[in-house]
């Protein structure tokens, strides 16, 4: 499906060690590729009438320079911030900073994985969570963070 030329945007994140998705603990992350997820995710998005930038860093400055540049270029994030999500204060200021509408994505439950796994210092500043569903949790979240956007009012970029 080709995107219309003025439909929003959202930028979808991925964070450490989720570059080796498909040969990192398939019994844990699954099976598929994280250039398999991204596919599946730009079809999800597109569907809810969505454009879709993908960025993985294994960096965690990187991400943050991700999350400041989607400000202007984008109405909502997607992030799977892997191991961040349970130390990173900074990325939670940095999506605390853009204010812009965030989903957070785990492939597996957290919640049922060890304890320190079971902390999100992320989820407060999020719209919602969706973990423990694969790569299957993008299109998930693409599709809850699209129905929020339409809810709020979309600024159009
Ligand atoms: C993960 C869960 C994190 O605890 C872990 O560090 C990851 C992947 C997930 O997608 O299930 O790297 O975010």
């Amino acid at each position: 499906m080709a995107p219309e030329k003025n439909n929003p945007s959202i930028l979808l994140l991925n964070g450490p060690n989720l570059n080796l998705l498909g040969r990192r603990e398939p019994a844990v992350y699954g099976s598929a590729t994280l250039a398999e997820a991204e596919e599946r995710a730009e079809k999800a998005a597109l569907q809810a009438g969505l454009q879709l930038e993908c960025c993985q860093s294994n960096h965690e400055g990187t991400l943050i320079d991700c999350i400041h540049e989607a400000m202007d270029n984008h109405c909502g994030i997607v992030i799977n911030p892997g191991a961040y999500t349970h130390t990173s204060i900074a990325l939670r200021d940095a999506l605390q900073s853009v204010d812009l509408p965030a989903v957070e994505v785990h492939l597996s439950n957290i919640h049922a994985r060890e304890e320190f796994r079971r902390q999100s210092l992320l989820a407060a500043v999020c719209v919602g969570q969706v973990c423990g569903f694969g790569v299957a949790g993008y299109e998930l979240a693409i599709r809850a963070l699209a129905e929020h956007i339409k809810k709020r009012g979309s600024p159009g970029n």
